[in-house]
C-alpha cells in the first residue's frame, strides 16, 4: 500500500470512528464509552495491546479504566500518580510519547508497565485544554513499531475522544444527581411519614418487575420506577395531624389527605425540563383512579387513566394491603392476591393484575425471593 491510499483507509477510518462518537454520546453506560473509545483507537493505530487511564482529580491519581488485548487487572497497577511512569508522565505534561526502544529506556516505570512491549505509544486525552487521561498503545500488531505519522494520528483522535469523553463524564454526573435527586425526595417523604416508611421503594420495585415482565424498554422501566418511587410525594404537603394519625380518617380528613395526589403533581411540575418527569406528574396525579370510575381525583375509567399510573394502583393497593399498619393487621400474600383478583376488571386493569399473579407465583408467594431490581 502507498502511504496515501495507507492515509486515506486512515482517514476513512477516523470518519467512522467520528460516526461511532456520536452514538457513544447518546449512551449512558460509562465504561462502555471507555471501552468504546478505546477499541477504536485500537483498530486505527493496529495496536496489539493498549489502556485507557482516566485522571481522577480529586483523588489526585490516574486509574486504567479499560483495556484491549490485555486486562487491567494483569497490569502491575491500575493506579498511578500524576507524574509516576509514562502514562503519568503524559498527563502530567499533555505532551505524547512514542518510545520504539523501549530497552534504552532508563525510566523503569515504562518497562514496569509493560514488560514485554518494544514500542509504546502514549497519547493524552485532552478536552477543552484539560487533561482527562490517556492512552497507551503496545505494540502494532505486524510485530513493527509505531511512527511519528501514528503518533500524529493517534493524537487527533485522542482530541476528538476526549471531547466525547468529558461530555460522557458530565452527562454520567448529571446523571448521579437526576436519580438522587429522586431518592433525596422519597427519603424527604420517609421523614415525614414514619408509618408507611419504605413504602414507596417497594411499590417502585413491584410496579418496575410488572414493567419488566410486560416488555417495557429500559428506558420505559427507568420511568415507570421513577414515577412509582414518587408516586406518594404530595403526602409531604399533607399536616400531621391527618398523615400521622394512627386511627382512621374521618369524612373530612379523608378528603384533605386525597388532596395529595395534587399535590404530588404540582411539586414534581416543579423540576425542569417538565418533559422527563411527565409522566410522574401524571402518576402522582392518578394512582389512586379506578378502572370502574370510582377512584379519585379526576373518576377517569378504563384506558383514560394513563399504564404507569394502572400498574402504579395495582402494586400501590397490594403494598398497602400487605404491610402491617397501626390500623390494620396486613394481610398475607396469598390474601392480598386474592383480593386483587376478586377487585380485576372493576377497580385494577386486569392484565396488570394477571402480570402481577404470574410473579407472585413465581416466587411462590414468597416476598424475600422478589428479584432485586436494577433500576437505578
Ligand atoms: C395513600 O395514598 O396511600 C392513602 C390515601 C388513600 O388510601 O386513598
Ligand atoms: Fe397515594
Amino acid at each position: 500500500m502507498t502511504t496515501i491510499t495507507k492515509l486515506e483507509s486512515k482517514v476513512k477510518e477516523l470518519s467512522k470512528l467520528l460516526e461511532a462518537l456520536k452514538e457513544l454520546n447518546a449512551a449512558i453506560d460509562l465504561q462502555d464509552i471507555f471501552q468504546g473509545i478505546l477499541d477504536q483507537m485500537v483498530m486505527i493505530a493496529e495496536a496489539k495491546e493498549a489502556t485507557l487511564w482516566v485522571l481522577e482529580k480529586e483523588k489526585n491519581q490516574i486509574v486504567a479504566k479499560a483495556s484491549s488485548g490485555t486486562s487491567t487487572e494483569s497490569l502491575p497497577t491500575s493506579t498511578l500518580s500524576i507524574g509516576e511512569g509514562i502514562v503519568g508522565k503524559v498527563v502530567k505534561t499533555g505532551e505524547a510519547e512514542l518510545i520504539t526502544d523501549t530497552e534504552n529506556v532508563i525510566n523503569s516505570s515504562v518497562a514496569y508497565l509493560s514488560p514485554r512491549s518494544t514500542s509504546i505509544l502514549t497519547v493524552p486525552l485532552l478536552a477543552k485544554g484539560q487533561i482527562i487521561g490517556a492512552i497507551q498503545l503496545n505494540d502494532k500488531k505486524d510485530g513493527g513499531h509505531f511512527d511519528t505519522r501514528d503518533r500524529e494520528l493517534a493524537v487527533i483522535l485522542a482530541e476528538q475522544s476526549a471531547l466525547s469523553l468529558h461530555n460522557s463524564q458530565m452527562y454520567d454526573e448529571l446523571y448521579k444527581m437526576f436519580v438522587s435527586m429522586i431518592r433525596m425526595l422519597a427519603e424527604a417523604l420517609d421523614a415525614r411519614d414514619p408509618l408507611t416508611k419504605g413504602h414507596s421503594e417497594r411499590v417502585a420495585r413491584y410496579a418496575w418487575l410488572i414493567g419488566k415482565r410486560m416488555k417495557l424498554d429500559a428506558q420505559d422501566c427507568f420511568e415507570l420506577y421513577q414515577a412509582a418511587i414518587l408516586h406518594d410525594i404530595g403526602k409531604i404537603g399533607i399536616e400531621d395531624r391527618i398523615l400521622r394519625k394512627t386511627t382512621g380518617l374521618t369524612e373530612s380528613e379523608y378528603e384533605l389527605m386525597k388532596t395529595h395526589t395534587e399535590i404530588g403533581a404540582r411539586i414534581l411540575s416543579a423540576i425542569q425540563p417538565n418533559r422527563f418527569f411527565q409522566k410522574s406528574i401524571d402518576t402522582a396525579m392518578l394512582h389512586h383512579e379506578r378502572m370502574d370510575g370510582s377512584g379519585y381525583p379526576k373518576q377517569l375509567k378504563g384506558e383514560e387513566i394513563p399504564l404507569f399510573a394502572r400498574i402504579v394502583g395495582v402494586a400501590d393497593a397490594f403494598d398497602a394491603m400487605t404491610t402491617v399498619r397501626t390500623y390494620s393487621e396486613g394481610m398475607s400474600v396469598r390474601e392480598a392476591a386474592a383480593e386483587l383478583i376478586r377487585c380485576k376488571g372493576s377497580l385494577f386493569d386486569a392484565d396488570i393484575v394477571d402480570i402481577f399473579i404470574e410473579i407472585l407465583e413465581n416466587c411462590s408467594y414468597d416476598l424475600q425471593s422478589f428479584p432485586k431490581t436494577d433500576a437505578v
